[in-house]
């Protein structure tokens, strides 16, 4: 019996602090005008003091957790996509595995920045479609203002910091092949990466070249020009995939970098932007956080519901780009 992975439900968590265009312009030369017209960001959270990207990850995953219904006794693997951990070692799932009280099973992280989200997503489909796992909690969880430099306007007006988090679990595929579409669950993922472009968006230190932990640079307009290509390509891939057309998706789910990528990719592909669940102007970009940020947020306001097609798209530093479709 072939196995297919349901998501039986999803949370996420964002540090109580906001941060206004407004109170940055004190510290920051920028305009609260330059970074709404250039990224229709109008705020972001960021963690306090002594918040740690796990606590955040944790709220995320017991929400998920609850929403799903499932206690965390019976979750066998949490995997966390992150870019900013806790420490270098050990991964930060494994504390996230810990506070969830949980003894028995297997944590890891994934690093793919901000395609972090659906890299994660394909590594426990395939987990749970490979029989390794019956319940995995995904989480994709950041504290970005960590890795800023303030000093770099270009950069560090446009991060946040937050959590989300989704609960799969196995089902038997029994659908007939020709109804696969139809099935409740994940319905394919699709990943990339291309490390020609490594440099356009970097963090300048690490474990082994600096012995630091360094900060987020971006070449900002290269970054731009490649994320509206690869982002059409993957959803055209991910449609082909099942011959559908773009008017077949209830709604999309991006990674929030950029409000103009947003609007791009949506225009490019012919999908209303009523059919686009946008945060990055309340949430800016919290990296592998963003997607199931704004998927819980459809979800919980009613927007996504059961039997919606919802497509997730990334694209992030390596480069790397990816999707999921789902059958909610
Ligand atoms: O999540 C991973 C993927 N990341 C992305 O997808 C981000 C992709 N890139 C972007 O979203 C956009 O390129 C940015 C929002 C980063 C920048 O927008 P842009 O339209 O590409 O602007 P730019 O970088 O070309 O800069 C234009 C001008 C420059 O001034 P000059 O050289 O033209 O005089 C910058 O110095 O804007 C200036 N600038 C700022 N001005 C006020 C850059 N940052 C700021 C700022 N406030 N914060």
């Amino acid at each position: 019996m072939t196995r297919r992975s349901k998501i039986l439900g999803c949370g996420s968590y964002l540090p109580e602090r906001v941060v206004t265009n407004a109170e940055l312009t004190k510290t920051v030369d920028t305009s609260d005008e330059w970074i709404v017209e250039r990224s229709g960001i109008r705020q972001r959270h960021i963690a306090s003091d002594g918040q740690f990207t796990s606590d955040l990850a944790l709220k995320a995953a017991e929400r998920a957790l609850e929403h799903a219904s499932i206690k965390a006794e019976n979750v066998d693997m949490v995997i966390v996509a992150t870019t900013t951990p806790d420490n270098t070692f050990p991964a930060t799932a494994t504390k996230v595995q810990h506070n969830l009280g949980m003894t028995t099973g297997a944590a890891f992280d994934i690093q793919a920045v901000c395609s972090g989200f659906v890299f994660a997503l394909s590594v426990a489909d395939n987990m749970i479609k490979g029989g390794q796992a019956d319940t995995i909690v995904v989480i994709g969880a950041e504290t970005f203002s960590r890795i800023l430099d303030w000093e770099d306007r270009g950069t560090c007006v446009l991060f946040g910091d937050g959590a989300g988090a989704v609960v799969l679990q196995a089902s038997p595929d029994d659908v007939p092949n020709e109804d696969t579409i139809t099935a409740q669950g994940i319905l394919s993922t699709h990943i990339h990466s291309n490390g020609s472009s490594r440099d356009l968006l970097y963090v300048d230190g690490g474990p082994s070249s600096t012995q630091t932990v360094g900060h987020v640079r971006m070449v900002g307009r290269e970054v731009f020009r490649h994320a509206v290509t690869n982002l059409a390509n993957i959803v055209g891939e991910t449609l082909d995939a099942h011959g559908l057309h773009s008017d077949d998706i209830d709604w999309l789910v991006p990674h929030q970098a950029n409000k103009r990528i947003l609007d791009s990719t949506a225009r490019k592909l012919g999908i209303s932007a009523d059919r686009v669940v946008v945060t990055v102007d309340r949430h800016a970009n919290t990296s592998a956080a963003s997607i199931p940020l704004a998927l819980d947020e459809a979800v919980k306001d009613g927007r996504i519901k059961r039997g919606d097609l919802v497509l997730m798209e990334a694209m992030g530093g390596g480069l790397t780009w990816g999707s999921g479709l789902v059958r909610w």
